[in-house]
């Protein structure tokens, strides 16, 4: 379990790890075949109840973390947000925002704010947050940041059971939702698996995962070569079901790396898209230290689109962060923010080539919005829509 560029984890650490090792062998030889599929094995590693990453209190988000997510690296990113959904917010009756993995809490500080200076708070900002450990986090920084606007927040560990209207903001969720994984060999369809001595193993693929690979080869016309693996998020479409169940009127934003299908499955992507992250390093290796590293996923925004139109949402734009942010009023924020100060200004001009160049998190990132019951078109494509791609 060594991977030769990361750094080793300190004793306290590896021991914590160990836990997890300990009970995912024990879920797997409980298990039939003796393995986990690979889904459930990401979730253990992620969301296990004390123990998982994304479950334990290390530090995950910023400078100090593992990676650095838009609304880290600056307020510019809420405060442009801010502007589609108070343009939503308005169409409402009664608007909630609904804000789905929070992270650290800045994103809801921030947008709050912007919110609070436009006029257009909305009724509620709920917070659903699987890890407890950052529910804390998003409590102390709500009431450090924003002590006048904390009684507007409330966390959730489900929605909520009366039908609300409500704007969604999923910034990074999608790709934090366990995947699983195929390889094609021989003609075949294997499907990825964790045995009890922690290694992957492929097995046979289950009917539900021979269905989707071969709805993608139909789609797109080809058929994938031996030795071709990838990914398939199977709780996009449930987790899509629940909202539209919840929702009146709704405005999902939905911010991501991501490609429409024929991208996300060319044939030179043959190693699929997972991702692990430590410390700023990312490698490919799921089964390094599970709990002390993120891993992730690109998110096939062709698939989400399927999904939101099965749960009867339309999609009403899908374009790239950088077009979405310049037509949702960055370059004006920007603008009103300028100072003589010249750091402030090298500050704000660097974060903007972050948000928005295609080698930074531009063209990688992706914005998709749906909408459901809503009079007008969600704001923030008017620039370029890549629907067509889809
Ligand atoms: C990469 S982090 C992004 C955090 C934050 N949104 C940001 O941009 O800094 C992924 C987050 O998604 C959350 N998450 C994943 N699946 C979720 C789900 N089904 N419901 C709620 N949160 C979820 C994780 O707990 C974690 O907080």
């Amino acid at each position: 379990m060594q991977s030769m560029h990361l750094p080793q984890p300190d004793k306290v650490a590896r021991q914590h790890s160990r836990k997890l090792q300990d009970k995912i062998i024990q879920t797997a030889m409980a298990s039939r075949n003796g393995a986990i599929d690979f889904a459930h094995f990401m979730n253990m590693a992620l969301y296990e109840p004390g123990l998982g990453y994304y479950s334990a209190g290390t530090h995950k988000f910023g400078e100090q973390g593992d990676f650095i997510t838009a609304p880290e690296i600056s307020p510019l990113f809420a405060q442009t947000l801010a502007n589609p959904v108070a343009g939503v917010l308005q169409q409402m009756d009664q608007g909630n925002i609904i804000e789905f993995g929070a992270g650290s809490g800045i994103l809801a500080v921030n947008i709050l704010l912007a919110l609070e200076a436009l006029n257009q708070l909305p009724e509620q900002y709920f917070i659903i947050e699987l890890s407890a450990s950052l529910q804390q986090r998003q409590q102390q920084l709500i009431q450090q940041q924003i002590p006048h606007l904390q009684h507007k927040v409330c966390w959730l560990n489900q929605l909520p059971e009366e039908k609300i209207n409500a704007t969604v903001i999923a910034n990074e969720v999608l790709d934090a939702m366990p995947v699983q994984r195929f390889v094609i060999d021989d003609n075949q369809i294997q499907q990825l698996f964790i045995n009890s001595k922690l290694e992957l193993q492929a097995l046979p693929a289950s009917d539900d995962l021979i269905h989707a690979v071969r709805h993608i080869e139909n789609e797109l016309h080809y058929q994938f070569p031996d030795g071709y693996s990838s990914e398939i998020n199977f709780f996009i479409q449930p987790w899509l079901q629940s909202l539209s169940d919840s929702l009146n009127q709704a405005a999902i934003f939905l911010i991501d790396y991501g490609y429409h299908r024929a991208e996300y499955y060319s044939p030179e992507r043959h190693m699929g898209t997972l991702m692990c992250y430590y410390q700023h390093r990312s490698h490919d290796n799921p089964l390094w230290y599970p709990s002390l590293q993120d891993i992730t996923a690109f998110v096939d925004f062709t698939a989400v689109a399927e999904a939101a139109v099965q749960t009867g949402f339309d999609v009403d734009g899908y374009t790239s962060q950088a077009n979405f942010l310049l037509a949702s009023g960055l370059g004006e924020i920007v603008e009103r923010q300028f100072s003589d100060n010249i750091q402030t200004q090298l500050a704000l001009s660097q974060q903007v080539k972050s948000l928005t160049l295609p080698s930074e998190m531009g063209e990688r990132f992706k914005v998709m919005a749906l909408a459901k019951n809503l009079p007008q078109k969600i704001p923030g494509f008017e620039l370029r829509d890549f629907r067509d791609r889809l």
